[in-house]
């Protein structure tokens, strides 16, 4: 079967390369040359674990295939999926207007029968939109469906999690469109992969209910660490056992800086602004985003309360993209934290295995570092914002070294902490007691 993705951003790409391993012929579509150029020649625009890979097989195979030309990647598919960015708005909604664009593009090219796809995020009644601004820019009447696909690919493991996946959901209204789509994801029958077929609004709901459900669990187990801190418990233990209750499960409960990257922010937020535009308010998304924030702030507290003041102080930061095994900077917890310090005249020796170049594009003022003994150079205190695994063992009698004070805010919670200690070091980290002596006379 021929299909088209429109938009090579990380979905669309992910899911073009993806269906080429499944034995499909993809065509992906893009407005810029240059990326289509670069795709072209088997080079992949971002970080993402095993794609350069899986584009080059596809490319080698004859199945993935690349165009600017959208009239091509509409008459090329039965089947388009629709993978265009929806950036937030300053209010919280999305910005559709490029799904828009396309929509109208579809309609006044499609010559045949079609399944028209949402894969990218988009707000509950999108779909309907999509199908009324086909309908009306069609040249001639020609029938066709829309599908609600929805993604659940994190960065850093996105092919896994496309080509194992939890479920499979299908919002669909016609049962050729519901046969077409089975038929793509039959590979996936031999693994025994749960398909959930519904209507479209509850498909496109399922995507904001299944991310906005994780980002609580992520702000809950962070108010729970802030209370261990007052009450001297330790959230990683709590975190284990609760995670032992089947009904609760042990993934999403790590506390830290809170979360971060392209999908959970926005997608709260969304889900806000989806209920106020319903006249139902989503009181829990709504504090969900308030608590991430705060947990933020929290981070630069802690780190001024470790080191008494900032105004001056050399700090080391480890890790600057939203999560490791990725390249994202967006709404990365780490990269705000590090702007706080800086607007509080700190010096900031920075290191990230992938993200660090981008990263001094947008905060010139860090210093770029190539590793973790580099940034801890005349440090007062090193930071772990980013749970890297080259930052996962650290040889710490060298960093002791390099260090002006021997302090390490662990704001992942990676280490053992009386075993840091036991190298002379002072060791602060998320909802656990903290060991070793404290050396800041100014704290
Ligand atoms: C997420 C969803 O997991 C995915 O299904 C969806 O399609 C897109 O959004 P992604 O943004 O790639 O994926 O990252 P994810 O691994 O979910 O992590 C998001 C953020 O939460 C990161 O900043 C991570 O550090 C943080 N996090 C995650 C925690 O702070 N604690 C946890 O226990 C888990």
């Amino acid at each position: 079967m021929h299909i088209s993705v429109l938009g090579t951003g990380y979905v669309g790409l992910v899911t073009g390369a993806c269906f080429a391993e499944f034995g499909l012929n993809v065509l992906c579509m893009d407005t810029d040359p240059t990326r289509i150029q670069k795709l072209n020649q088997g080079e992949v625009p971002f970080f993402e674990p095993g794609l350069t890979e899986l584009v080059s097989k596809g490319r080698k195979s004859g199945r993935l295939e690349f165009t600017v030309d959208l009239t091509k990647a509409v008459d090329n598919g039965l089947v388009i999926f629709i993978a265009v960015g929806t950036p937030s708005r300053s209010d919280g909604s999305a910005d559709l207007s490029y799904i828009d664009e396309v929509a109208r593009n579809i309609g006044s090219r499609m010559t045949g029968y079609k399944v028209v796809v949402t894969k990218s995020t988009v707000p509950i009644g999108t779909s309907e939109r999509v199908r009324d601004l086909i309908k009306s820019h069609q040249t001639t009447s020609v029938n066709f469906d829309v599908v609600s696909n929805p993604e659940f690919l994190r960065e850093g493991s996105a092919i896994g999690d496309f080509l194992r996946p939890d479920r499979v959901v299908i919002g669909a209204e016609s049962a050729q469109a519901v046969a077409i789509m089975k038929d793509l994801y039959r590979p996936l029958y031999l693994i025994e992969t749960p398909v959930v077929v519904t209507n479209v609004p509850t498909a496109e709901m399922i995507k904001y209910a299944s991310n906005v459900f994780l980002a609580t669990k992520i702000s809950f187990i962070n108010e729970v660490a802030n209370l261990c801190e007052q009450v001297s418990a330790n959230v990683q233990t709590v975190a284990k056992a609760m995670g032992l209750d089947k009904r609760i499960g042990s993934k999403f409960l790590h506390a830290g800086p809170g979360f971060g990257g392209s999908c959970f922010g926005k997608d709260t937020a969304a889900l806000v602004h989806i209920g106020e535009q319903a006249g139902y308010s989503m009181q829990l998304a709504h504090t969900t985003k308030h608590v991430n924030q705060q947990q933020r702030s929290r981070m630069v507290d802690k780190i001024r309360e470790t080191l008494g003041i900032l105004d001056g102080k050399t700090i080391g930061i480890l890790g600057l993209t939203f999560k490791p095994n990725t390249n994202d900077l967006r709404d990365s917890p780490a990269m705000w934290i590090a702007e706080q310090l800086i607007q509080a005249n700190c010096t900031i020796r920075a290191s990230d295995p992938e993200g660090l170049e981008e990263a001094v594009t947008i905060l010139p003022e860090l210093v770029a570092c190539q590793d973790a003994y580099e940034a801890a150079e005349g440090a007062d205190a090193l930071v772990l914002l980013t749970e890297w695994n080259q930052f996962r063992n650290l040889d710490f009698d060298r960093l002791k070294n390099l260090m002006r004070s021997p302090t390490l805010l662990d704001l992942r919670n990676v280490y053992d902490s009386e075993r840091i200690a036991g190298y002379g070091f002072y060791y602060v980290s998320v909802g656990r007691p903290s060991t070793g002596t404290c050396t800041h006379s100014d704290s």
